[in-house]
């Protein structure tokens, strides 16, 4: 097992680790930048379905449903096709509108589980087009979709998922910028610009996990915290949902995430001097929003951990502390804001003695209800 762990001390940060060559594998083959063409298999042999659809819906559980939410953001701003994103859990059970016209897309790291394999039996039956984004090739959800995309991430391990959602991300931004390349809802620079930024993503990400050692000194001061308060606004909103799930996964410390704006209906009531809040504030996103939000949670005295752009000053006067990753576009900065996060929870854990790969009352895979 030390072997499999390549020196790492568990398969979680190891894991971590290896996003920059994962999000790499993701994309080779598939993304050609300077010929500005975007390739993949399944999305090919199935254009018109996606470029007729009516609307998409997402179904995912945990992480890969937090994934599903970004992409919910970027498929409707570089495609204008409406998108809902459910729980698969709930969209089996509620009797939901399918027709024929529907693209569905199943998102799971393991292809296994249950509920979203239960959603895809129900949405093939009503006659909707079912498309896969899974790791594990030849699961489940691999061979009953009509067609899908895999994520090169290799075996996860780690009980939390990272590379996963990371590599999630890739794809479903490929297929947005394909659909949105054929549709002409993107201007031709914009198309250009995203696939360049793409293409160097994997460095930036390696820039971002030089902020380890930063994670590790806030790690130190907030580890003993009961409570943990994520906010994000457009698409780090989904980035504070996942934030929060990577910590109370592995560190078993109560956590939250909010759309920033909304912490006012009610989660501000909690903000006092014991609480520290993690507020994803990138330079491109609703920047002048969230420097707002982050005054109303300093003058109620809470402890701010900011995850900014590189060489950002206004947040860093106001913040406890600030965790810098590089500039991108607002659309793939979720690949970058979560880097830290991921490390920020992995570091709580280990200091307060959880076990990190494996965590209490948790599985890998759910197969079962
Ligand atoms: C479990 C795992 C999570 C994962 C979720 C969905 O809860 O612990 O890490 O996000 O299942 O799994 P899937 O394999 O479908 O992505």
């Amino acid at each position: 097992e030390q072997i499999e762990k390549g020196g790492y001390d568990h398969f979680m940060l190891k894991e971590i680790y290896e996003q920059p060559n994962v999000i790499k594998d993701t994309y080779r083959g598939r993304l050609h930048a300077n010929e500005g063409i975007i390739q993949m298999a399944g999305v090919e042999d199935n254009l018109e379905k996606f470029l007729n659809a009516d609307r998409i819906l997402i179904v995912a559980c945990g992480t890969s449903w937090h994934a599903g939410l970004v992409a919910e953001y970027i498929f409707e701003e570089f495609t204008r096709i409406p998108v809902e994103v459910e729980y698969a859990s709930e969209f089996r059970y509620r009797n939901p509108i399918i027709n024929k016209g529907d693209v569905l897309i199943a998102i799971s790291q393991s292809g296994e589980t249950a509920d979203t394999l239960a959603a895809i039996k129900l949405a093939k039956e009503k006659g909707a087009f079912v498309f896969g984004v899974c790791n594990v090739v030849g699961s489940s959800i691999s061979r009953e979709t009509h067609a899908g995309a895999y994520t090169h991430a290799g075996p996860e391990i780690g009980v939390a998922s990272t590379k996963a959602f990371t590599t999630q991300i890739t794809v479903l931004t490929m297929i947005a910028l394909r659909l949105a390349k054929a549709k002409g809802t993107l201007s031709n620079s914009d198309f250009h610009r995203y696939l360049q930024e793409l293409e160097v993503i994997p460095e930036k990400v390696t820039e971002a996990l030089a902020t380890n050692d930063v994670s590790k000194t806030i790690a130190e001061k907030f580890k003993d915290a009961p409570n943990c308060l994520y906010l994000g606004r457009g698409y780090n909103f989904p980035v504070a949902l996942e934030g929060a799930l990577k910590l109370k996964e592995i560190s078993y410390i109560h956590a939250e995430g909010y759309p920033a704006a909304e912490m006012k209906h009610g989660p501000i009531a909690l903000i006092d001097e014991l609480m520290p809040v993690v507020v994803i504030a990138p330079k491109q996103g609703h920047y002048d929003k969230v420097v707002s939000n982050i005054q109303e949670i300093k003058s109620r005295s809470g402890k701010i951990i900011a995850v900014v752009t590189k060489g950002d000053v206004q947040v860093r006067e106001l913040a406890d502390y600030v965790i810098e990753v590089p500039d991108t576009s607002d659309a793939l900065s979720p690949l970058l804001t979560t880097i830290p996060l991921q490390l920020l929870s992995y570091h709580i854990a280990v200091m307060r003695g959880c076990n990190v790969d494996q965590p209490r009352n948790l599985a890998k895979s759910v197969t079962v209800e």
